[in-house]
C-alpha cells in the first residue's frame, strides 16, 4: 500500500497558523482578495467558492467581481485597473480560463505585481527563475503547494529525476525551476514528447498536469516512485478524478496524491498564504 500524499491533511493541520498569522497582520488591515470571474464556467465556480470559503475561514475578506462573457476587452481592462488603483484591495486574482476575446491580452501581467497573489506576473516569476525566493516571494499557488506537500512529507530532491508531465504557465514551468532550485534533475514532458512511458518509467518523482483523467498507468511507474497528481477532470460518470490512475496505482508505487483531497486544498492554502503575504509587505 502507497503512502497517500493528502493536502486535505495538510490543510486542516496548517490552518490554526495561518489564522494566526493573518490575525496578527489584520491589527494593521484586514487582508482583502478580489476574484474577477468571467462568465460561469463550472469548474471556476467551484474553484472560486473553496477559495472563498478558506479565505473567510483565516478572517480575510473576498469578493467576486462577476462579469458578462461577452464583455470586450477594454471594458475588462478598465475593471482589472480599477481594482489594482483600489488601495482597500490587496491581493487580485483573474479566474482562468476566459473567454475567446481576452485570450489576446497579456493576462498574465494584468494585475499589479504586489497584488498578483497567484504569482503569474513575469516579476513575481523572476524569483523563481532566478533561484532568489525569500519568505515575501509570490510563487504560483499550484506549484507552491506542491513543494509544501514535498517537504511536508520530507521527500529530498537534490539529486532526484524529476519528470513534469504538462508545460502550462501557472503549473509545468513554475515547478520545474522550482525543483531545478533544489537540485534536481528536472525533464519536462509534453503533448509532443516522445516515449512518455519510457521517459516517466526512469523518474524517482513524477508531476503529472495534463487534465487526461486517469491516463497515468502503471506503464509510467514503478514501486518506488512518487507521483504528485495535479490534473482534475471529471470522468463519464461525472465524477472527479485526477491524470493518475488511483485505483491501479496504489498498490504499486512508494506515494502518491489522491483527487480530491491532494493537491488541490495545496493551491487554494498557497493562494491565501500569498494574499497574506502581499498585505504584510504592504502594511509591515
Ligand atoms: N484556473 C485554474 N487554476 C487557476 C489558478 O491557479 N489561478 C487562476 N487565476 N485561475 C485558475
Amino acid at each position: 500500500m502507497a503512502i497517500i500524499i493528502s493536502g486535505k491533511d495538510y490543510v486542516s493541520q496548517h490552518i490554526d497558523s495561518l489564522k494566526t498569522r493573518c490575525g496578527e497582520i489584520s491589527k494593521k488591515k484586514v487582508p482583502f482578495m478580489k476574484v474577477i470571474l468571467v462568465g460561469a464556467n463550472p469548474a471556476s465556480l467551484s474553484y472560486v467558492s473553496h477559495k472563498k470559503k478558506l479565505c473567510e475561514k483565516v478572517g480575510a475578506k473576498f469578493e467576486i467581481v462577476e462579469i458578462h462573457p461577452e464583455v470586450e476587452a477594454q471594458d475588462f481592462l478598465k475593471i482589472v485597473d480599477e481594482i489594482n488603483k483600489d488601495a482597500e484591495v490587496d491581493g487580485m486574482i483573474i479566474q482562468l480560463p476566459l473567454p475567446s476575446q481576452l485570450k489576446k491580452l497579456d493576462i498574465y501581467n494584468l494585475v499589479l505585481p504586489q497584488k498578483d497573489i497567484d504569482g503569474f506576473h513575469v516579476q513575481n516569476l523572476k524569483d523563481i527563475y532566478e533561484n532568489k525566493i525569500t519568505e515575501s516571494s509570490l510563487i504560483p499557488c499550484t506549484p507552491k503547494g506542491v513543494m509544501k506537500l514535498l517537504d511536508f512529507h520530507k521527500i529530498e530532491l537534490k539529486g532526484k529525476d524529476v519528470v513534469v508531465v504538462g508545460r502550462s504557465h501557472i503549473v509545468g514551468k513554475p515547478i520545474f525551476h522550482l525543483m531545478l532550485n533544489r537540485n534536481a534533475t528536472v525533464t519536462i514532458c509534453h503533448s509532443n514528447t516522445k516515449n512518455l512511458p519510457e521517459i516517466c518509467k526512469r523518474a524517482d518523482i513524477v508531476v503529472v498536469a495534463v487534465g487526461n483523467s486517469r491516463f497515468y498507468n502503471s506503464s509510467f511507474s514503478h514501486k518506488d516512485q512518487i507521483i504528485i497528481d495535479v490534473g482534475i477532470s471529471r470522468d463519464q460518470e461525472n465524477k472527479l478524478c485526477g491524470d493518475v490512475d488511483f485505483k491501479e496505482l496504489e498498490d504499486c508505487v512508494q506515494a502518491l496524491t489522491p483527487v480530491p483531497g491532494g493537491v488541490g486544498p495545496m493551491t487554494v492554502f498557497s493562494l491565501i498564504e500569498n494574499l497574506i503575504i502581499a498585505t504584510e509587505k504592504k502594511y509591515i
